[in-house]
């Protein structure tokens, strides 16, 4: 029995409904918005058609306290909501949607929309009451593989969502490469939009990828992820090897991603490092003993990338004095310092 009333219930609601002439309002019971953006809140009404048509309409909506959200003569309109409202519906085709821009905090609402028509019926729609969700921006969700081969690319992609179609968030990315963006519709009055950001990596991206969302009233949230580029070992130009008396030290310094192996070598004798330091993708090795061969030195450096070498050989002559010794290596001499040339002239 009970089901029975309620399908006559659900029947007679259909048929209202779609009766043309009666006082009603369809507006959704909550839409959710962003705070400091805009929000439409979309709504429809029906009347009962007057006799004469009415000449003008003015359309209001109200707060459920009765306060004055929206007003064709602005002086009406209470102080928190002047300036912020818009009826962007066309009142003749029975639109009453309004935008709120910027939305705040404190809009929740409940509101509801009601219509006068000049010298005759006015009617406020208290049935239809649409309440505001206001969040604050999530972060963008970023999604990138964080791990790449030198030379290889970088595919990163960041999107957000906003409620605001006329005013999309800004998306920008800490990388100086530019991106393309593109939005699109979801359902409730919600957008996303989209920035993709490719490029080729080198060994200077390997640091936070950032992808910053700022939404109009200068709010901002961003997302990042640390990028991996992976290299084979580079030796970098500050490796020497100084002898002083009688204490050798060499430096190698090697750049690479992941960190590997260091191997010191005499010909034939590999030595002992005395020191390792990391500092970012950089890995200083040190080798420090007695000045006790005039041989060739070798630093040799490898990951799964590959391996990189250095040779120096100490002037023959240095024992006694201070010197700087060559480091070659690829075919490149780095650095002949002046003792090692007024050794050798
Ligand atoms: C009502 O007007 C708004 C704003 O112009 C528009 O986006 C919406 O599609 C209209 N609704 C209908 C049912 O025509
Ligand atoms: C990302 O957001 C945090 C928190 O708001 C902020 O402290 C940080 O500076 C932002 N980073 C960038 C690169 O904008
Ligand atoms: C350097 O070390 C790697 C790995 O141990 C080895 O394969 C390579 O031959 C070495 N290179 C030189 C020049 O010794
Ligand atoms: C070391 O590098 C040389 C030349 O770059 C290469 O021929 C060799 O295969 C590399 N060895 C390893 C273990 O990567």
């Amino acid at each position: 029995k009970a089901k029975k009333e309620y399908l006559s219930l659900f029947t007679l609601l259909i048929f209202v409904d779609l009766d043309a002439s009666s006082w009603t309002a369809k507006v959704p019971s909550s839409v959710s918005g962003l705070q400091g953006s805009c929000i439409i809140i979309p709504c429809s009404f029906n009347y009962p058609e007057p006799k004469p048509k009415p000449s003008r309409f003015t359309g209001v909506w109200l707060k459920d306290s009765h306060e004055v959200v929206y007003h064709p003569d602005s002086s009406r309109i209470f102080k928190g909501y002047r300036g912020r409202t818009t009826l962007v519906g066309d009142l003749w085709q029975k639109n009453c949607s309004l935008r709120i821009t910027p939305l705040h905090l404190s809009d929740k609402g409940p509101f509801f929309f009601r219509i006068e028509m000049e010298d005759l019926n006015k009617y406020s729609y208290i049935h239809a009451k649409v309440s505001i969700a206001v969040s604050s921006p999530d972060s963008p969700s970023l999604s990138v593989k964080e791990e790449v081969k030198v030379g290889g690319v970088v595919s990163a992609s960041c999107s957000v969502f906003y409620t605001c179609p006329s005013e999309p968030p800004l998306l920008t990315w800490s990388h100086t490469r530019t991106p393309s963006i593109q939005s699109q519709q979801l359902v409730n009055g919600q957008w996303e939009l989209t920035s993709s950001l490719t490029f080729t990596s080198t060994m200077k991206d390997n640091k936070a990828l950032v992808c910053t969302a700022e939404y109009r009233g200068g709010k901002k949230v961003n997302s990042s992820k640390t990028l991996n580029i992976k290299y084979r070992p580079e030796i970098r130009v500050g490796s020497a090897c100084t002898a002083d008396f009688s204490i050798i030290t060499c430096l190698c310094i090697v750049d690479w991603e992941p960190p590997g192996m260091v191997q010191w070598s005499l010909p034939g004798r590999p030595l002992p490092s005395t020191k390792v330091e990391r500092h970012g993708s950089l890995t200083i090795v040190t080798l420090q003993r007695t000045f006790d061969f005039f041989d060739t030195v070798q630093c040799n450096a490898s990951n799964t990338y590959g391996n990189a070498t250095l040779s120096c050989s100490m002037p023959t002559n240095c024992k006694r004095k201070s010197c700087v010794c060559v480091w070659w290596g690829g075919g490149h001499i780095w650095t002949a310092s002046r003792f090692f040339m007024r050794t050798f002239k």
